[in-house]
């Protein structure tokens, strides 16, 4: 089925000027931009969108490393987007991601890892939500 996912170029791939890279990586694989934007994410934005995350280890780091500089969100869609879009990143664990990958490519570290993909149907319509309040174009062609 087509599907939409959330996608986020993180601020590590931000900084090192490689969004067109990204992108064009997502557009090669067949995936469709629909909707985009960059922004600066508050402590309070980057808190409630890892919310899921707020009792492990690492939820500090995780917020501290997104605050850190612009990211883009951008909706991805195609069919069996979520699960394309995740194989394309590569692995959470940049050491774990294979050859190719985006992560593999562009991660500095497990929690720089580059970008962020919803992970099922209703994790990304809640990610596009709370990005896109406004809502995204129905038909983009
Ligand atoms: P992401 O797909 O955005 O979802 C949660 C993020 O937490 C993950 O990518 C990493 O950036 C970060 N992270 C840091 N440490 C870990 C860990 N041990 N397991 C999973 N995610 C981690």
């Amino acid at each position: 089925a087509v599907e939409r996912t959330l996608s986020i170029i993180k601020p590590n791939a931000v900084a090192k000027n490689a969004i067109g890279a990204i992108l064009s990586r997502f557009e090669q694989a067949g995936l469709r931009i629909v909707a985009a934007r960059m922004l600066h994410l508050s402590r309070e934005q980057a808190t409630a969108f890892y919310a899921v995350h707020r009792e492990r280890p690492f939820f500090a780091e995780l917020v501290e490393f997104m605050t850190s500089g612009p990211v883009t969100v951008q909706v991805l869609e195609g069919e069996g987007a979520i699960a394309l879009h995740r194989e394309v990143m590569g692995a959470t664990d940049p050491a774990k991601a294979a050859p190719g990958t985006i992560r593999a490519d562009f991660a500095d570290s497990l929690t720089e890892n580059a970008v962020h993909g919803s992970d099922s149907a209703e994790t990304a319509a809640a990610e596009i939500a709370f990005f896109f309040p406004e809502g995204v174009c129905e038909r983009t062609r």
